[in-house]
């Protein structure tokens, strides 16, 4: 099988992840939770969303986290952006790198920005040239690429036609989304191979939520066609508050056990990464659904028990 020999893990806990939690996690925790994960080796972390608290309140404190944060060298931490005014604040934050984030069907792009999808991309007019003007990194997200929760099946056409739009608007990567979970290998294959017709794959990324547990199997279909960015979320946490039905993003730790186990390197330690969700677990007040991270926890149960029982 023909793999990359490294991969950059683009972690979306902090902000896909909290955005659809029931519970507010305290600020101070959201920070606890993004220098854990900086400690097991996350390079790449998308930190908040600098978006209208009325419509994610659980993210009310964007301007709060991205001042509180420890930033290292090395570390790049973004934020998602929706317009002008949260472009102002991050600025105002200290934000070196954003994401813009419009969707590849019409319906879910009006229930989650209000907008038309081509009247998104002219709001993105106001947003990404100031961003770059003030040397500020500015990534995309194509949602509901592989299927959208209110109008189904989505043209396969749409990703390629909305990523030579972003492109042209001078982002650096794009994240394709599979918004709520319902992408099969075959079909990732197709819309990859239409996107990378056009596009290098290192300025392409593949973002998929988890419901069908079909992420690992997409994931390894991207890999093959060359993909090295791959988003994902601490313990499965994730998804998104305009689309009912989505389940968490692809667990991080479940990518980076099976990218380790095949010898394709990460820089991610995974028992600091799991440290790290279990943490994030203990704040949101749930088990989170990554299948490493039960193993993992698991083991150390067990091997606690016997510990206590004085036994090898
Ligand atoms: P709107 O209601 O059309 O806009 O919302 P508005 O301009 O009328 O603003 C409404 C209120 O929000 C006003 O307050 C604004 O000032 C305020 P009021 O005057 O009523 O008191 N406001 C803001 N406040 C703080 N920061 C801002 C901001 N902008 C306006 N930046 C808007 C339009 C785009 C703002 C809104 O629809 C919005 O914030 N949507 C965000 C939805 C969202 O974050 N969804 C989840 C992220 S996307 C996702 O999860 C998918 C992804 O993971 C990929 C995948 O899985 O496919 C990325
Ligand atoms: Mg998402």
């Amino acid at each position: 099988m023909k793999l990359p020999v490294e991969v950059t893990i683009y972690e979306v806990g902090p902000r896909d992840g909290l955005q659809n939690e029931a519970r507010q996690v305290p600020t101070a925790d959201k920070i606890r939770f993004i220098d854990a994960l900086v400690a097991a080796g996350i390079r790449d972390i998308e930190i908040t969303s600098f978006v209208s608290p009325k419509w994610i309140p659980q993210l009310a404190d964007a301007a709060e986290v991205a001042r509180g944060v420890h930033r290292q060298a090395g570390v790049r931490m973004s934020a998602l952006v929706p317009n002008r005014r949260g472009l102002e604040t991050a600025l105002a934050s200290g934000m070196k790198e954003i994401a813009v984030f419009l969707s590849a069907s019409e319906t879910h792009n009006k229930k989650n920005v209000n907008k038309t999808i081509a009247d998104t991309l002219l709001a993105f007019d106001d947003v990404i040239p100031h961003a770059c003007k003030a040397g500020v990194n500015v990534r995309a997200y194509v949602s509901t690429v592989f299927g959208c929760p209110y109008e189904g099946d989505v043209d396969p056409e749409a990703a390629l036609t909305l990523t030579r739009q972003l492109r042209d608007l001078g982002v650096y990567q794009i994240s394709l989304g599979d918004t709520i979970g319902v992408a099969n290998p075959q079909q990732v294959e197709d819309i990859l191979g239409r996107v990378l017709a056009t596009q290098p794959a290192k300025d392409i990324a593949v973002h998929f939520h988890d419901t069908q547990g079909t992420a690992l199997a997409n994931c390894l279909v991207a890999l093959t066609m060359g993909i090295t960015t791959i988003d994902a979320a601490a313990g499965g946490l994730g998804g998104c508050p305009y689309a009912p039905g989505a389940a968490g993003n692809l667990a991080t730790e479940d990518i980076v056990a099976m990218l380790h186990g095949m010898g394709v390197k990460t820089g991610i330690d995974l028992d600091k990464l799991a440290e790290a969700s279990r943490m994030a677990a203990s704040f949101v007040g749930h088990e989170l659904p990554s299948k490493y991270l039960k193993a993992h926890l698991g083991k150390q149960a067990r091997a606690r028990r016997r510990a206590e029982a004085g036994s090898p």
